[in-house]
């Protein structure tokens, strides 16, 4: 069958790493994360913004031979995967909490700190006073770091604004640089995630607020495709985060939670009940939380880099989801307090070393399975026919160098949308 319409075939690849299996679409569960479908000396070709094949690179080459507009380009024996997915994140903010960082190394803990005063009220306190193109550019230089690591698709949270104005201030510079940014976000609202100061004797008021006000405006503006709550011990309770997620759930918003990150407060059942596409965090999760995410298809995304960052000695207990038939995604929980990077290839590793997932693992959880965990998975995270042509060209052989090479950039070139952006 010729492959008339191709514009351009990337061949040579010592791996191609496709993440697709055509007998079984869908998330990668338990055991078949350790299957990443490599195509051995494989080739991909596109049409314009779309792959239309996958395959050994002779019988590709072959399949487009009548076309003569083709550009081709030599992965020169290098390895090629789908652009990763970073299904957590909270991109848009001001300012840094590079003391914090210190206090921590000294000794106090993320909660102490909050309890003080810092922590995620401090970054509150700064995205009040930002303007949106403020909080825009900062975003923007995340987002180009998180390029150039290999993330081409993000979720992105508010969170920071805790008032009205203020969450419609950053899910807009969000919806902005989607529309301006070579990465594709998907914005999630997440005003439930810390009870603003002036609420603190009253958090009830607050949550009257986020579901009477705050969901209504941001839904008919169609700024948010999730709503997320901080389900946790001195945050909001399961009961207010119950009262959210139906609120949310009425304007027709998906369901994310931040669940059991820094301690066991039912956050996975409560996801499992809802219907949620994802529960993220997950340190604290127990058999029961675990047993109904699988029943429900719920999907754990865990945030290797946010226990390391906070010196956690528990860490979310991937093995046993996998064993147990999940979907587990990672994501990087980019923000300025409890996890401070852009690299989902720090994540990787982290995820080998901490979390005790194998390579083949991890880049399931940084591709097709966090696609899934966004409910992009049908658009992006593996390299097969009709999907977006997001790819990674590595300066590596073998696929396992990608998390064992730690702490630098072993991305060579970075195509979105079927165009070379770096
Ligand atoms: O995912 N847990 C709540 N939210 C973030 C931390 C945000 C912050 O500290 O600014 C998290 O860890
Ligand atoms: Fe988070």
């Amino acid at each position: 069958m010729p492959i008339a319409a191709a514009s351009l075939i990337i061949k040579n690849a010592s791996q191609l790493v496709t993440l697709h299996d055509h007998k079984k679409l869908g998330p990668k569960h338990g055991a078949e994360m350790a299957d990443l479908n490599i195509i051995k000396n494989g080739a991909v070709a596109i049409s314009g913004r779309r792959i239309v094949a996958v395959g050994e690179s002779n019988k590709i080459l072959k399949q487009v031979k009548t076309t003569r507009k083709v550009r081709v380009i030599d992965a020169g024996k290098r390895v090629v995967t789908p652009g990763l997915v970073d299904p957590h994140t909270h991109p848009v903010f001001a300012g840094q909490r590079a003391a914090e960082f210190e206090q921590r190394i000294a000794g106090k803990t993320y909660m102490e700190i909050a309890a003080a005063g810092g922590g995620i009220i401090s970054t509150v306190a700064a995205v009040r006073k930002a303007t949106k193109n403020a909080l825009k550019d900062n975003g923007r230089k995340i987002l180009d770091r998180m390029l150039t690591y290999g993330t081409t698709t993000i979720e992105a949270k508010s969170g920071y604004g805790l008032t009205t104005s203020g969450e419609l201030k950053q899910l807009q510079a969000i919806k902005e640089l989607n529309e301006e940014h070579e990465i594709d976000l998907v914005p999630t609202f997440l005003g439930a995630h810390e009870i603003p100061p002036e609420y603190k004797g009253s958090p009830d008021d607050y949550v009257a607020l986020v579901c009477s006000e705050m969901i209504p405006k941001i839904a008919d503006r169609n700024l948010a495709v999730f709503c997320d709550v901080f389900c946790e011990k001195g945050v909001f309770t399961p009961k207010q985060t119950r009262i959210i997620l139906q609120t949310a759930q009425a304007y027709g918003l998906k369901i994310k939670l931040h669940a059991d990150e820094l301690s066991n407060t039912g956050g996975a059942e409560l996801a499992a009940e809802f219907g949620a596409v994802s529960a993220d965090h997950l340190v604290f999760v127990g058999e029961e939380g675990i047993h109904l995410m699988h029943k429900a298809g719920v999907i754990p995304v865990l945030l290797p880099g946010t226990t390391f960052f906070l010196g956690m000695e528990r860490k979310a207990p991937a093995r046993k989801m996998i064993e147990k038939g999940l979907a587990v995604a990672i994501g990087t929980d980019c923000n300025p307090g409890s996890s401070m990077t852009e690299s989902m290839q720090i994540i990787m590793t982290l995820a080998c070393l901490e979390y005790k997932m194998s390579p083949a693992e991890a880049i399931s959880a940084a591709t097709i399975n966090a696609a899934f965990a966004i409910d992009k998975g049908n658009e992006v995270g593996s390299l097969a026919p009709g999907k977006f042509a997001d790819l990674l060209i590595w300066d590596a052989e073998d696929y396992r160098e990608i998390p064992y090479h730690f702490g630098g950039n072993m991305v060579e070139s970075v195509y979105k949308k079927g165009i070379k952006v770096r």
